[in-house]
């Protein structure tokens, strides 16, 4: 019987679990977060891969067989190319699923004018995925999107209230209104911005909502395991929850209650690149 295995760059993906265990509280998880090398949000292209490549390795190893990449930056820069190449070789049978393409499945089920904003990191951006994504399911939607570079840092530093912070915020929502004044939903397409969600909302106006993934992608897992009974029959069913860290975990446990809405304990795992 297998654990279900979640990975991030860091603390962020902690918010998807919530959501996920909060929906699904019955399994056994294995969360593990790169915290050494984070963020991600601006590495390249080649360098998420092969981060978010040892990671998953780690996980499977583990004895996970299905691991969601609860990652924008990861599932953009690193997904497709570890399941079409990585995967039928070296790990038949194990799954590996992202964020984005769960969100872009649904997201045009919430805007009435077909014009959506989506703020992530520079490199959740740059890759264009979620344009790519969402075309396929919604053609005719009008989407525009802006990288907000400071905002991981300021969450993590716990900084996100202060004047300095919100004039940045402020700051990119107005970008991102300025590139189409008829967006009436905003996604926040990366791990930390639910938890500013209330300093966002304030500089919106008031027809304009937000979306964040952390409940999408918990329902789109749900639903995935509804349909792949395979794997589901397979996943250790103990509620037994198990945090891991490549960074130091005293710094990650501090870190957890912010993200995770209650406080965990984490070990250290050493990957050999690292
Ligand atoms: N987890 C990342 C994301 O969702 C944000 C943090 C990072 O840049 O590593 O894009």
């Amino acid at each position: 019987m297998a654990s279900l295995g979640i990975f991030d760059s860091g603390y962020g993906g902690l918010t998807v679990f919530k959501a996920i265990r909060e929906l699904m509280p019955e399994y056994d998880y294995l969360y593990l977060g790169d915290n050494a090398r984070a963020p991600y949000g601006n590495l390249s292209f080649e360098t998420v891969y092969e981060y978010t490549l040892e990671c998953v390795t780690w996980l499977f190893e583990q004895g996970c067989d299905l691991v969601i990449l609860a990652c924008n930056t990861a599932s953009a820069k690193a997904l497709r190319n570890i399941q079409q190449k990585v995967l039928p070789e070296r790990f038949p049978g194990k799954k590996l699923l992202g964020v984005i393409r769960p969100t872009a499945e649904i997201i045009g089920n919430f805007t009435q004018q077909k014009h959506i904003g989506i703020l992530g990191t520079a490199g959740t951006i740059q890759s264009g995925s979620y344009l790519i994504e969402i075309d396929r399911f919604y053609p005719e939607l009008k989407v525009v999107q802006h990288a907000c570079p400071l905002w991981v840092p300021l969450i993590e530093a716990n900084n996100y209230a202060s004047e300095e912070a919100l004039a940045i915020i402020k700051s990119d929502i107005e970008a991102i209104l300025e590139e189409d004044e008829k967006i009436d939903l905003l996604l926040l397409a990366c791990t930390h911005y639910p938890l500013i969600k209330d300093q966002i909302q304030q500089f919106l106006p008031e027809h304009v909502n937000i979306i964040s993934q952390d409940v999408l992608v918990a329902e789109s897992l749900k639903d995935y395991l509804q349909r792949h009974p395979e794997v589901e029959s397979k996943l250790k069913k103990t509620e037994d929850k198990q945090f891991f860290t490549t960074g130091d975990p005293a710094d990650f446990e501090a870190h957890t209650f912010m993200f995770f809405g209650k406080n965990i304990e984490a070990q250290q795992v050493k990957l050999v690149n690292k």
